[in-house]
């Protein structure tokens, strides 16, 4: 894609300076180091883990300190841990400050019910007395830039956005990003970006608006509407990491093109190779599987592409699928 021929707007987190204003969005089971490294190549200025159990950090689990492994390349990395207990959470950040991530993002949007009951994630929202007691005591603890990630609130008529955000700026948060959904949604109904812009008012820390940023244009109305310093994506970027790229160029004033079928390959191949680095051919193999669904969503003849690689159990099989689907694609594109 054609270089950036205007300086694009930044973002400064805390000590943080970033080299724009695109954040790739915290996701559980996908937002691992080869995914991140992907994405950081379309432009991403910050990337962030999945979420992860600060008590499993604290019980030195051995998967989840797995979720800490890193690459330099990838840097600036935010890490965001959730829990409930302002002990385990300062204890878990002393365990991330022994990693290179400049930044600690505190979950506080998770609505998935195996978290909520245990106080976590957006059950925090509930505890404002907890959740201050949490900030107070990791702020303690770590010393370089720190956000928390946020939904509007519990549930409509229950507003606590601007309320919880301003706490989190009273506690020393140097950023937060909300998600204007209520925890009750889920991913029903469209997020309500005037909150976003409510928060932003209230605020001097700078506010990453998140939700529904799905395709390039939606990132530009995002910081216009709401005034937002940042803008995070999730899963506009699944299938679609180009995304970043193709904000950046619009902001620069050039109409993005799609990648080409070439590109496409180039990108998921090197996606691919990167996984079985880091999780092993079985675990790339299983991972890419979910993966190409996603990047050859829309694309010519992937129906039948789609239901072959359903079926298919092994890293040769999955590689002659990819390879005869793309060369018959490039065939066609000539
Ligand atoms: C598969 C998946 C996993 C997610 N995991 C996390 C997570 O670990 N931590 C978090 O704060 N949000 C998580 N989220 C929420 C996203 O970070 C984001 O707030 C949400 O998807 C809305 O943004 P979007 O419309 O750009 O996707 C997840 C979302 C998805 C779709």
């Amino acid at each position: 894609m054609a270089a950036y021929q205007t300086i694009p707007h930044k973002l400064r987190i805390g000590p943080v300076e970033l080299k724009n204003w695109l954040v790739l969005a915290p996701m559980a089971g996908i937002t691992n180091i080869a995914f991140r490294l992907m994405v950081k190549t379309q432009g991403a200025a910050l990337v962030t883990t999945e979420m992860i159990s600060a008590k499993g950090l604290t019980l030195y689990q051995e998967r989840t300190l797995g979720y800490l492994k890193s690459d330099p390349r990838e840097r600036p990395l935010a890490v965001q841990i959730f829990g409930s207990e302002p002990r385990t959470m300062a204890k878990a950040a002393e365990i991330v400050l022994d990693t290179e991530a400049q930044i600690l993002d505190i979950n506080l949007g998770c609505p998935v019910r195996k978290v909520v009951k245990t106080g976590a994630g957006a059950a925090l929202l509930l505890e404002p007395g907890r959740l201050r007691e949490i900030i107070r005591e990791v702020r303690k603890a770590w010393p370089r830039a720190l956000t928390a990630k946020m939904r509007a609130g519990w549930k409509p008529g229950h507003p606590l956005a601007m309320d919880m955000a301003r706490l989190l700026e009273d506690m020393g948060a140097d950023a937060v990003t909300i998600h204007p959904r209520y925890a009750s949604q889920g991913f029903s109904g469209k997020s309500d970006w005037s909150i976003i812009t409510e928060v932003k008012k209230s605020l001097s820390i700078p506010v990453i608006g998140n939700g529904d940023v799905l395709r390039p244009e939606d990132a530009l109305k995002m910081r216009e509407i709401t005034g937002s310093d940042g803008v995070m994506i999730g899963r506009g970027a699944i299938g679609n990491p180009w995304i970043f790229s193709q904000i950046l160029l619009l902001e620069a004033g050039i109409t993005p093109q799609k990648p080409t079928i070439r590109e496409r390959r180039e990108f998921i191949e090197e996606h691919f190779q990167l996984l079985c680095h880091h999780v092993g051919q079985h675990g790339a193999a299983r991972m890419m599987r979910g993966l190409l669904l996603w990047y050859t969503k829309g694309l010519p003849m992937s129906s039948r592409f789609r239901g072959a690689i359903g079926m298919v159990k092994d890293l040769s099989s999955l590689t002659r699928a990819m390879d005869l689907y793309f060369s018959a694609l490039e065939e066609r594109d000539k």
